[in-house]
């Protein structure tokens, strides 16, 4: 692997990082594992828009809003807990980090990798990752290995690499991971002065599920918790791993995730449950949010929404969907569903007014 020397991190000088505009660290430097003064690789995550959804809300009969995950950085909530890993990992010492991804997690440790000076290694099963997260990690830098395998091949793989080797593994089994990714918890109590009675959220690994009832809890709010799992890849509605998960959202095609037990704990704790939405009512939702409310979010992302629209609020006033990740990432999937809108035509003037002003 090659090595190139970690290059030192600057101290930023100047105007005090305060408000929204600073490292994620920065921000919530109290709730978590860093002390003031510490080097941050940051790449200024967090602080992420909550936008509100009419469309959606009218359909649930309640006040529906959007965290918008795909503004971070690299465009997905990985940012969060990869402030954390990453500065974690360089602090002390580490030369390379690693994980196993279905595209996001590779994407973001390539990124702050990149960013810290260290060299970043990322295993992801053959094929099955998006065309946007495979262009983002190789242009960071990183060792791509394409595993004729699947996610949690891949992970049980890298963990037993790096229980032998001197790689930090920044999956989210890293505790810093988790504590990142708290912090978009606390975000949405500050943005509405409260929690929301109802959070709907993709689950994959378990990580970040794991994580907001953890920041939640820590803030002292309890709203209630609902996973959504895909049909193909929903060991925790099943009850069971799934040895060959399948799914049109690439990103939680996984089938034996390892935060299996602190997923049913928030769901349980918090009243809530996990829950299974389908290839079609995913991609329903992803139409919808694209068409009806100017968003467009990966597949993986709108299980939140299609979960919601699927069993309803449950008496909920106010919910919050999370929508981990952009629809930049995964340019097949929008392409493959254009509804055959795209027309060709010549460079001809009547075949324009046909094909602009005629019929659909
Ligand atoms: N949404 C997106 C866009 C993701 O990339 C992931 C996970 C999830 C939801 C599920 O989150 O795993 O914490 O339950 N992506 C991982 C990756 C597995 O490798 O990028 P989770």
């Amino acid at each position: 692997m090659r090595d190139y020397a970690p290059v030192p991190l600057p101290r930023i000088k100047g105007p005090a990082r305060t408000g929204t505009h600073v490292p994620l660290i920065d921000r919530y430097l109290e709730r978590l594992p860093f002390e003031a003064g510490d080097k941050l690789v940051s790449l200024q995550e967090g602080s992420t828009p909550l936008l509100q959804a009419p469309v959606i809300s009218a359909m649930v009969g309640a006040s529906v809003r959007l965290k918008l995950e795909g503004g971070n950085p690299t465009g997905s909530f990985k940012d969060r807990g990869m402030t954390c890993a990453l500065s974690a990992a360089v602090r002390d010492g580490a030369r390379a980090v690693i994980c196993a991804s279905t595209g996001n997690t590779a994407a973001s440790a390539a990124a702050y990798a990149a960013r810290a000076g260290i060299t970043c290694a990322v295993i992801v099963p053959e094929g099955k990752i998006a065309q946007g997260k495979m262009a983002q990690t190789l242009v960071h830098g990183a060792r791509v290995i394409s595993l004729a395998g699947n996610f949690d091949q891949a992970l049980t793989l890298v963990r037993e690499l790096t229980d032998t080797h001197p790689i930090v593994l920044v999956n989210s089994v890293n505790e810093y991971r988790i504590e990142g990714q708290k912090t978009a918890a606390f975000e949405v109590v500050e943005a509405l002065d409260g929690a929301p009675d109802l959070v709907c959220i993709p689950v994959g690994n378990a990580g970040n599920i794991t994580s907001y009832w953890r920041g939640f809890k820590e803030v002292g709010t309890a709203p209630r918790m609902l996973g959504f799992q895909a049909a193909g890849a929903a060991p925790l509605v099943e009850g069971h791993p799934i040895e060959h998960p399948e799914t049109v959202a690439s990103a939680i095609r996984i089938g034996n995730p390892v935060r299996w037990e602190d997923a049913m704990n928030a769901a349980t704790e918090s009243r809530g449950s996990i829950r299974v939405v389908t290839d079609a009512e995913i991609l329903e939702a992803y139409r919808l949010l694209a068409y009806r409310e100017g968003m467009f979010c990966e597949p993986a992302s709108v299980a939140s929404v299609a979960g919601l629209l699927k069993y309803g609020a449950d008496g909920a006033e106010q919910v919050v969907c999370v929508l981990t990740g952009r629809g930049l990432k995964d340019p097949e999937t929008a392409i493959a569903n254009n509804d055959g809108r795209i027309i060709t035509a010549p460079v001809e003037i009547a075949a324009i007014e046909e094909a602009v002003l005629g019929d659909p």
